[in-house]
């Protein structure tokens, strides 16, 4: 028997103006983006903001139906939207930031496990990770260098293809 460990380091910063420009302006377009979620059902409205590898910025917001499964979160509906307008094309930065309509949105939100499954696959897909840029509309903001760190021991296509 033998143990394993399984950690990552990622950095906290206090607050967006303590991010480089490249950074701020990405999760800005997310922030920007809760204004485009549909929303009706939870109030919380979810933003996200890619970079694609050639600095083209694409964005999606969650999107509810009154048939609750089939919501789609705003990170699902942004790594669509990318491969569907743009093709295979690597992602350099996604931002996420969300709203409530009661409530505060001061802390960083982590994607949902079904997100890092999609995440993860859209980093194998293109062979590039992708850094998470995770903020509210204050407060702090957290920058993971890739997706994966949120899903150890994911199952991934190398065991089906
Ligand atoms: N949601 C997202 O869009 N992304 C996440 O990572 C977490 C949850 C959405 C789904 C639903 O529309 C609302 O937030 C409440 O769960």
């Amino acid at each position: 028997m033998m143990h394993q460990q399984y950690n990552f380091q990622f950095e906290v910063y206090s607050s967006t103006y303590d991010l480089n420009n490249t950074d701020n302006e990405l999760l800005q377009k997310a922030i920007e983006a809760t204004n485009h979620a549909y929303a009706p059902y939870s109030n919380f409205f979810v933003g996200a903001a890619a970079r694609l590898k050639d600095g083209t910025i694409v964005t999606g917001a969650n999107q509810e139906n009154a048939s609750f499964p089939v919501g789609i979160c705003a990170e699902r509906v942004l790594l669509s939207a990318v491969t569907s307008v743009y093709g295979t094309i690597a992602i350099d930065a996604i931002a996420i930031s969300y709203n409530k309509k009661n409530g505060e949105s001061d802390h960083p939100i982590s994607p949902c496990g079904v997100c890092r499954q999609s995440l993860v696959e859209f980093e194998s897909r293109v062979k590039k990770p992708i850094r998470l840029i995770l903020g509210g509309m204050k407060g702090k903001v957290a920058i993971l260098d890739s997706a994966s760190f949120l899903l150890p021991l994911n199952f991934g296509s190398e065991e089906i293809l």
